[in-house]
């Protein structure tokens, strides 16, 4: 278990240096192991290689929990973060697994997933300390043959659960690993400042949403060419936003709760970032612009868009390429 002052002290530290670096840290009973990407491990008598922790899923989520937290999506314990593990992943730290505990509701049914192992935020934790302090603020768990039920084999050290938000993330999972044969493995939650205050301003509309996005930075087409879904305001947490949520993930890969933030599901850790990353960067220039005038002098077409979508391969559905008004 790892000290609360271990931790704050780590954080100051390295907040200070205005560096990034990942950090592990695990404490046995009379020592700590410290280990960043700047610094050697330093191995002390009595103490294990943190197998779990170096595994290169677990590497690439912390780096992307933390590349979130400093763009500042992550305000206390806003968003949330889930992988499904491959089954090599599985056999590789299977002797570092917990003993089973007990079987826990999901509140939701995914048979589509039975058996599968994920990698989760917990609920309540701060992004900001995930690099810190990953065994207490992150868990693996493990979904029973029905995908009613889960149980945790690894972290939450001090306690806790999974994401409230785990509805949400796994009917997402089973969505698209239905859809896209096995590939999309990340689920990823962002309290994304400038799409939420579109929110306010735009219709919730999905064809609106996706063409003010696409307009908005010519990249856009490219990234997201299936658009993004919208969810009107919902209480957060439950099984019918999961419902919802889900069913828009039939179709887009990206989905924006309303006056909340957004889901975006990909293939891994950098697609998934990368992905919420183009739509927030796209809401942020419509922002400004709508900011310094309700009118666009000029923009991108639809024929431009007809173009793009030629040179650049991707099919672009004509309904979001309507005539405005
Ligand atoms: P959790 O801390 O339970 O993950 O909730 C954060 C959040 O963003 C809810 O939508
Ligand atoms: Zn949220």
């Amino acid at each position: 278990m790892t000290c609360g002052f271990v931790r704050d002290f780590l954080n100051k530290l390295f907040t200070n240096n205005k560096k990034q670096y990942i950090i592990h840290l695990q404490t046995t009973r009379n020592n700590i192991l410290l280990k960043t990407n700047n610094i050697k491990p330093q191995k002390a008598e009595g103490i294990y290689i943190m197998k779990i922790l170096e595994s290169k899923f677990v590497q690439g989520f912390i780096k992307m929990a933390n590349d979130g937290y400093l763009q500042g999506w992550h305000e206390r314990n806003g968003g949330n973060l889930s992988y499904r593990l491959k089954p090599e992943e599985v056999e590789m730290i299977r002797p570092r697994l917990n003993a089973p505990g007990e079987w826990i509701p999901i509140g939701v049914e995914v048979p589509g997933l039975a058996g599968e192992f994920f990698l989760v935020t917990g609920s309540g934790k701060y992004f900001r300390n995930i690099i810190v302090d990953p065994e207490v603020c992150l868990a693996i768990i493990e979904l029973d043959e029905t995908g009613m039920n889960y149980r945790i084999r690894w972290g939450l050290v001090e306690g806790g659960r999974p994401t409230s938000e785990l509805p949400t993330h796994l009917m997402n999972h089973e969505v698209k690993k239905k859809l896209t044969n096995g590939k999309h493995r990340v689920i990823y939650h962002a309290h994304t400042t400038n799409t939420i205050a579109l929110t306010f301003v735009l219709p919730l509309d999905d064809k609106i949403f996706t063409r003010e996005l696409w307009e908005s930075a010519t990249e856009c087409p490219v990234v997201f060419p299936d658009g993004v879904g919208v969810v009107g305001w919902m209480v957060p947490g439950g099984r019918e936003i999961a419902i919802r949520t889900a069913e828009l993930m039939k179709k887009y890969d990206v989905v924006i709760w309303a006056h909340h933030g957004m889901f975006c599901s990909g293939e891994d850790f950098d697609l998934t970032f990368g992905l919420l990353h183009t739509v927030e960067k796209s809401a942020e220039i419509l922002v400004k612009i709508l900011s310094m005038t309700p009118n666009k002098l000029q923009t991108i077409t639809p024929d431009n868009f007809r173009s793009l979508a030629k040179d650049f391969k991707v099919s672009l559905p004509e309904e979001f390429l309507y005539e405005k008004q």
